[in-house]
């Protein structure tokens, strides 16, 4: 019996790969991704780390922040990008209330995202009781980010969504738990709007790599949203983002032309339909006409009665 032919698998990059490769300089490209399709496209494209960001509550559940997401969507958004991965690390992110109540229920949560979901790693926002819960996901053998700067499910605490660490005392607090963060056991930490010097200086401090998101161009990656980089948002992106595309403008205009075709009957035409044979389609409509259909009855012209 011969084995059914399968494509090669692509080689998955792991976590030790990610530290070997900023180690000699390669820096390291992270998106998001909440489904399939897209998480597909992004590892065809040669991403290496593909996040499962809570972001997923503002830009694809209508959330108005990060807030509201919930453990058992981000298994669910997760799933989806494991299906479409093939190379790039997936990381979930653990939603706001999954991990705050104890290391307990961080290590629950994070088991959830590896072992229902599938990811391989996970991601954790501050430092404070979050260095505790990293140790904890860590000693459960369990790849752990950090994420430091601004954290948006706290920004309520950090004064909305606005840049930090912009004087010296606050930039060596986010120093000093960055190395906390790394110390605690995480493999990567992501640094969120912060100025450029300040993130140099952590990354320059770090064995881990950092990841960068508004913070300039010193960290050992960057990250964008999925939907920041297209321009699938209608509203203005952040000061950080590049946008590479306006996909707005596209699926409008798409989606106007598929509402004038429909109205106007152009759509569907006959390179969009089945077709009967020619025989079979002379049958039918003999037999519409010797054994007309109830339809027909109701219009009266062959009524029971
Ligand atoms: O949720 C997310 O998308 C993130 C990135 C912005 C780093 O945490």
């Amino acid at each position: 019996m011969t084995a059914p032919s399968r494509e090669p698998a692509a080689a998955r990059i792991t976590v030790a790969d990610l530290g070997a490769m900023a180690a000699r300089g390669d820096r390291l490209v992270m998106l998001t991704a909440y489904d399939a399709p897209s998480a597909r496209l992004a590892d065809e494209a040669g991403v290496d780390i593909l996040l499962v960001g809570d972001s997923a509550g503002t830009t694809v559940l209508g959330l108005e922040s990060t807030v509201g997401v919930t453990l058992d969507e981000m298994v669910i958004f997760t799933r989806a990008v494991v299906r479409g991965r093939r190379r790039a690390l997936v990381v979930a992110d653990l939603p706001f209330g999954s991990y705050e109540v104890s290391d307990e229920q961080a290590i629950e949560s994070a088991i959830r995202l590896v072992k229902e979901a599938g990811a391989d790693a996970v991601k954790l926002e501050g430092a404070g009781a979050s260095l505790s819960r990293a140790r904890a996901i860590a000693a459960a053998g369990i790849p752990v980010m950090g994420h430091t700067g601004l954290t948006p499910q706290s920004a309520a605490l950090q004064g909305g969504y606005r840049a930090q660490g912009r004087t010296a005392a606050a930039a060596r607090r986010l120093l000093d738990e960055a190395v906390a963060l790394e110390r605690a056991g995480c493999f990567a930490v992501v640094l969120e709007a912060i100025p450029p010097q300040v993130a140099a200086a952590i990354t320059g401090r770090l064995r881990v790599p950092t990841i960068g998101i508004g913070a300039g161009p010193a960290c050992s990656g960057q990250v964008l949203v999925w939907h920041d980089l297209l321009g699938l948002l209608p509203d203005r992106p952040p000061k950080f983002v590049k946008q590479y595309a306006t996909l707005t403008d596209v699926v409008r205009r798409a989606v106007d032309a598929y509402v004038d075709d429909v109205r106007a009957g152009r759509f569907p035409d006959p390179t969009h339909t089945y077709h009967m044979p020619a025989d079979e389609l002379e049958r039918f409509e003999t037999q519409l006409r010797d054994r007309p259909t109830q339809g027909a009855r109701r219009g009266g012209d062959d009524s029971a009665g």
